[in-house]
């Protein structure tokens, strides 16, 4: 079927401009790609035919050393089907995936070729934030380059990472373009499958010529969600393995703004950690919340016949009344993948050998406690008189400012940090380089080890986490996984010395 421009979509469906924000997809898939398979009530949509998976190209550490060029630029790709013009990394969507090893030394050559500056960003990985490693405050210009170099500690923890742009004000743009790539940092001991397979979910929103449509700045101020949920570029591939199979799945949630709350019904998943938080045996899970930046480290163990990978619909809160009704992800279920069990059964997988119980800091010695409010304000008649309807993203009551540093850490210690989010929208909290322990959320105490590097902010939240600020010093930043929100000034510096 001819694809349908997104003009005419929003024609024929008799929508505005503010009902885009609020989830199209369902709406803009069957009609680019007619009656979805099997679609009815409660039935995900997706499009009527179903590629095989695609996995991103890979390259591995040897001899502790992984060394590469980044190209960043424009290309022509397929996107969900079509012939898309996108954002690349050396001409594909999404970039190589790097397998490296704790203690590895990993060389990135970034070339811009991007009419904009960028940089790069190895979200999740502890190593240094200085100088050329993961300095978020280096831009790399148009048509220059730029010599990143990070060494990964010998006890990094193994998992799932990823990388992407982040250079201030245009980070949500070019992920939402096609700018991302998967990190694995490998186990000591391998866990047995049968199948390893590593799984972006991204999304973005095509416009009728098939290039990277622009967004309203209401859409940016909701956090955009794009009109194609994505799968490694794809729309719904097929995996196939035989009944019994255990496959070892790397999710990363590289969406500007969308929660991804998946569901793998009739398959068994466990789930083995998430960012870099392990737990020592992998745990039964039927539903999995990936905020926007979050990774999962998934185990998935066959049963006979079909079941779809689905990212069922999540509230994370709307705008204040006044800025619009934009409501995001009021859309039904998406079909992500579709997994196919077939033939001979596998014989049954070896146990997976228990890890050691990860550190703890809820009986650490707190050095220094501090409360972090997040906060939308203004609007009409807001700061600066003549902003306009233009909402401010604070931290502590201001915007990112790279020359301020916000807060101030004294290397080796272990914090305590209350995160308090007074708006009626969630708001995922991420801190580069060092991870953070959940001490409580909302009221309730994890009754576990939780470590990640991005914690959900529910609206009107509040969390509280536990730092060890060890290992490394310098200034980095943290700030809202909702990318739009980071580019409109929801981020912070912070300075450990
Ligand atoms: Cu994935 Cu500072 O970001
Ligand atoms: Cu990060
Ligand atoms: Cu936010």
């Amino acid at each position: 079927m001819r694809p349908i421009s997104r003009r005419n979509a929003l024609l024929l469906g008799g929508l505005g401009a503010t009902a885009t924000v609020a989830g199209g997809a369902g709406l803009w898939w069957s009609l680019a790609s007619g009656p979805p398979q099997g679609a009815g009530p409660g039935q995900p949509a997706g499009p009527a035919s179903s590629p095989d998976f695609r996995s991103p190209a890979e390259v591995r550490s040897a001899d502790g050393r992984l060394e590469l060029t980044l190209e960043a630029a424009p290309g022509r790709v397929e996107l969900g089907g079509r012939q898309a013009g996108a954002l690349c990394y050396n001409g594909t969507l999404p970039g190589p995936t790097l397998r490296l090893r704790p203690g590895d030394e990993l060389s990135i050559r970034l070339i811009n070729n991007l009419g904009e500056p960028t940089n790069l960003h190895v979200h999740g990985l502890h190593v240094s934030p200085q100088g050329n490693a993961d300095n978020p405050f280096v831009a790399v210009l148009p048509g220059q380059g730029f010599d990143y170099r990070y060494r990964l500690p010998a006890d990094h923890p193994p998992g799932v990472y990823w990388y992407h742009p982040h250079h201030h004000g245009m980070v949500a743009g070019q992920i939402f373009a096609g700018l991302y790539g998967a990190i694995i940092v490998e186990d000591a001991e391998s866990v047995p499958v049968s199948t390893e397979r590593v799984l972006l979910v991204s999304d973005t929103t095509l416009d009728g010529s098939g290039n990277i449509a622009g967004v309203s700045l209401m859409e940016r101020m909701a956090g955009r969600e794009g009109e194609l949920l994505l799968l490694n570029g794809q729309s719904n591939p097929t995996l196939t393995a035989r009944p019994g199979d255990r496959e070892r799945w790397r999710i990363v949630n590289a969406c500007v703004a969308r929660f991804l709350r998946l569901r793998l019904d009739g398959q068994q998943m466990q789930l083995l950690g998430m960012d870099s938080g392990r737990s020592a045996d992998p745990e039964p899970v039927d539903e999995l919340l990936l905020a926007p930046g979050n990774r999962a480290d998934l185990l998935v163990t066959a049963a006979a016949g079909e079941a779809v990978l689905q990212a069922l619909p999540y509230d994370r809160g709307a705008m204040p009344a006044m800025m619009g009704r934009g409501r995001p992800q009021a859309g039904g279920p998406v079909a992500l993948a579709t997994l196919r069990a077939d033939g001979e059964a596998a014989a049954t997988a070896a146990a997976v050998a228990s890890r050691p119980p990860p550190e703890d800091l809820r009986t650490a010695t707190v050095a220094a406690r501090r409360q972090l409010v997040l906060s939308m304000g203004g609007g009409p008649g807001g700061r600066g008189g003549g902003m306009g309807p233009m909402m401010q993203f604070t931290i502590n009551g201001r915007g990112y400012d790279e020359a301020r540093t916000d807060t101030t850490v004294a290397s080796g210690t272990v914090e305590e940090w209350t995160l308090v989010n007074t708006s009626p929208m969630d708001h995922p909290f991420h801190l580069h380089v060092w991870p953070m322990q959940l001490i409580d959320d909302n009221g309730r105490a994890p009754g576990s080890v939780v470590v990640r590097d991005v914690v959900n902010l529910r609206a009107n939240g509040r969390v509280t986490v536990r730092i060890a600020f060890r290992d490394f010093a310098g200034r980095s930043v943290y700030h809202c996984h909702i990318l739009d929100h980071e580019d409109l000034g929801m981020m912070g510096v912070i300075e450990v010395r």
